[in-house]
């Protein structure tokens, strides 16, 4: 019996989810690779069963459909072996806002925000019972800047590293180990499906160096994870900002700049 926790991976079936489950496998965890793409899931988990010698189980899904959504929602509160959930799927759009339209907002909040977010709410109660596990979050430093002009898909990466900074806040001190990580562009199918020719980036990672990146984070606990970000003082002097632009709110007190005589 595998005494590693089984790591329950959405977005599986290609790029970084992918390459997550390469990873996990040669650590030795068994794996639940979650994905649309049945036949891609198969294939890697046959791949990865025989290099690795660990049990896979593929559990196909939409994540946008909510019958979908429940089974892997049941899955992560029920099965006490899943230890660790990757929230990975995601997915991008090309055009600028006005470019978008209602519906296709909507399914990309739909994947990239309440997938994520339900996923999360469903398996951490019974870690926080366990005094165990750990949840990353995919996010991206686009979630970092409305300058990019990626407004709705920015929007949806600002959502994942609040949320993975709240949870670690609350969840840490339970035992349970909470990573938002944050990729610039890495070379995956992701800008193809957005209909973004990878060609025209002049920069971009290479998803194994992503992922192993991103996984030294993980072995260090560190509760935000940006690969691509080479002096990590920076972040730390954003957390100061934010924390000195909190100590200025008065709750009470309306700021001078918006009284009459001002
Ligand atoms: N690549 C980058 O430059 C980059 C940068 C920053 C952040 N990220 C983030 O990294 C994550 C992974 O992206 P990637 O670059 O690896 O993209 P990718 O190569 O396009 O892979 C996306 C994965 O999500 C799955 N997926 C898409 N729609 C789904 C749905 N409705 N239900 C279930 N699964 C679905 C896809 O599988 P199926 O098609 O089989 O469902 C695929 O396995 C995303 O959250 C993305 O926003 C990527």
């Amino acid at each position: 019996m595998n005494t590693r926790p089984t790591v329950l991976i959405t977005g599986a079936s290609t790029g970084i989810g992918a390459t997550y489950a390469e990873r996990f496998a040669q650590r030795g965890h068994d794996l639940i690779l979650v994905a649309r793409d049945q036949a891609r899931l198969e294939a890697l988990a046959a791949r990865l069963r025989d290099a690795h010698k660990v049990a896979i189980e593929v559990l196909q899904a939409d994540l946008t459909r909510i019958d979908d959504l429940a089974a892997v929602e049941a899955r992560l509160r029920d099965d006490a072996r899943i230890g660790i959930l990757v929230n990975n799927a995601g997915t991008a759009q090309a055009g600028s806002f006005i470019e978008q339209t209602p519906d296709s907002a909507a399914h990309l909040v739909s994947l990239n925000t309440t997938a994520l977010v339900r996923l999360a709410s469903a398996i951490a109660p019974r870690l926080a019972q366990a005094g165990d596990g750990a949840i990353i979050n995919i996010g991206s430093v686009v979630g970092l800047a409305p300058e990019f002009g990626m407004s709705i898909y920015g929007a949806t990466k600002a959502f994942v590293l609040f949320l993975s900074q709240g949870m670690s806040l609350e969840l840490a001190p339970r035992g349970v180990y909470v990573q938002a990580v944050l990729p610039a562009a890495t070379r995956t199918e992701i800008w193809e499906r957005a209909g973004i020719d990878i060609n025209t980036l002049t920069d971009i990672m290479e998803v194994g160096d992503l992922v192993d990146a991103a996984l030294a984070g993980f072995d260090r606990r560190e509760p935000v994870t940006i690969p691509p970000l080479h002096d990590g003082a920076r972040w730390d002097a954003l957390q100061a900002a934010r924390q000195g632009l909190l100590g200025e709110i008065r709750q009470s007190e309306v700021a001078a700049r918006y009284l009459a005589d001002a």
